[in-house]
């Protein structure tokens, strides 16, 4: 059952819209509060302003469907305003343990639907993205509130929830993308210390999909519950310093993050993470595919890392979404030079990066072969597996 946690009143100003964000009363009452976001928004009595993303809490904001959810969300409802119309979908597929309604006599409706094979669901997916006519309770089975711009849907199979991850028909039909980010996803996790979230190859009507375990989702006795997710966006907005740049580093994610109750230990997972992602040329790497989950009281901790794709265009030297150290690239170089970011020093960080790039170079074949991959793709694809180049001035 949904608690009134607060009031999130958004208003137009001539500078832009102004959010305020008050806890109520009864919640801050209760024994078992915990904040939305202990940094931008602990709990107390006062209101809290917000005038970046459009005066939205970051926390809220994680809670609204991103492109793909749009898409099917326009598809079924028609065009909402971004962001209110969708996060007042409440889809059950969003991310986190967040509900939004217009009043606090009017507990947040939730999108329903009954249950539909996964083939009718990508069927649906593929439909969306064609343009084609679509069942509307199909539409809503696909529980588009999940982020990300991907054709996906969730499922519920035995004690977990999965997003299922379908092909695009915008991919190129050289390579399998679900199956590419199955094999990296294990890959990390199986070689190279990174804590990603469970993935599993399904292939439904000759078509690849990759599930990815949720991990703001537990399912006990046939009922889901639900744990609070903040995005590395929100971590960066937490700094009231950030509007002014809204350039994400992984070092300012790693800073910022212990103040949510990141440990040493999350420090160096994200300095691992940021290795891996220069490792197989996941350039992709933003602010929305890294994030927090809530623990217990006021404490968020790093949560599992997920979409790891390499990017399959070869590039001498990649330019990440995030800043690595002073720039985007992924360089040895760039990879060392902020490293007490991550509370380790340049030596550790050399370690960390042979040791990885060891791994990859010993594993990533066998790791392709037995995610289903054949000597063809593997050569189409072994370019995101080249040593990090050490330098972008060394050619
Ligand atoms: N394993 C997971 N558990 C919970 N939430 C997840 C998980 N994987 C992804 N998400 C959430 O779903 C969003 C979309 O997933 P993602 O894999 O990034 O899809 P896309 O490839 O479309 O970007 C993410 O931004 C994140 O908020
Ligand atoms: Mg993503």
């Amino acid at each position: 059952m949904p608690v009134v946690a607060g009031r999130l009143n958004i208003r137009a100003t001539p500078t832009g819209s102004v959010g305020e964000f008050v806890y109520g009363q009864s919640y801050l009452a209760r024994s078992d509060a915990v904040p939305l976001d202990p940094v931008s928004l602990p709990l107390n009595n006062s209101a809290t302003p917000f005038t970046s993303l459009s005066g939205f809490p970051g926390v809220i904001l994680d809670a609204c469907p991103d492109r793909w959810g749009i898409a099917v969300i326009d598809r079924l409802l028609g065009k909402k305003s971004y962001p209110a119309g969708y996060l007042l979908m409440n889809d059950p597929g969003r991310a986190g343990n967040l509900g939004v309604s217009l009043a606090a006599n009017k507990p947040p409706q939730e999108l329903e639907s009954r249950e539909f094979p996964l083939a009718e669901l990508l069927g649906a997916a593929v439909a969306v993205e064609t343009g084609q006519p679509v069942d509307p309770e199909l539409l809503r089975a696909l529980h588009p509130g999940t982020g990300g711009a991907r054709p996906k849907c969730n499922i519920i199979d035995g004690d977990a929830v999965w997003i299922a991850k379908f092909p695009s028909v915008k991919d190129s039909p050289l390579i399998s993308i679900p199956r590419l980010e199955h094999a990296t996803m294990r890959l990390g996790r199986e070689w190279c210390g990174i804590d990603s979230a469970e993935t599993r190859l399904k292939v439904v009507d000759g078509k690849d999909v990759c599930l990815v375990r949720r991990f703001d989702r537990t399912v006990l006795d046939g009922k889901t519950f639900r744990k609070g997710f903040i995005s590395a966006r929100t971590v960066f907005y937490a700094d009231p310093a950030y509007a002014a740049v809204v350039t994400g580093s992984y070092g300012r994610f790693a800073r910022w993050g212990q103040r949510f109750g990141c440990t040493t230990e999350d420090r160096r997972q994200i300095f691992r993470r940021m290795v891996f992602n220069c490792a197989v040329r996941n350039a992709d790497d933003h602010e929305l595919n890294h994030g927090l989950i809530h623990t217990k009281g006021s404490e968020f901790r790093l949560s599992p890392a997920f979409d790891i794709v390499p990017i399959l265009t070869a590039h001498e030297i990649h330019r990440h979404a995030l800043l690595i150290g002073d720039s985007a690239l992924g360089t040895i170089a760039n990879l060392v030079s902020n490293a007490n970011a991550f509370g380790i020093n340049r030596d550790e960080a050399l370690a960390i990066i042979t040791n990885i790039q060891a791994a990859i170079a010993e594993r990533w074949r066998e790791t392709f072969y037995e995610a289903g991959f054949g000597e063809e793709d593997l050569r189409r694809i072994e370019h995101a597996f080249r040593p990090i180049p050490i330098d972008a001035e060394i050619r």
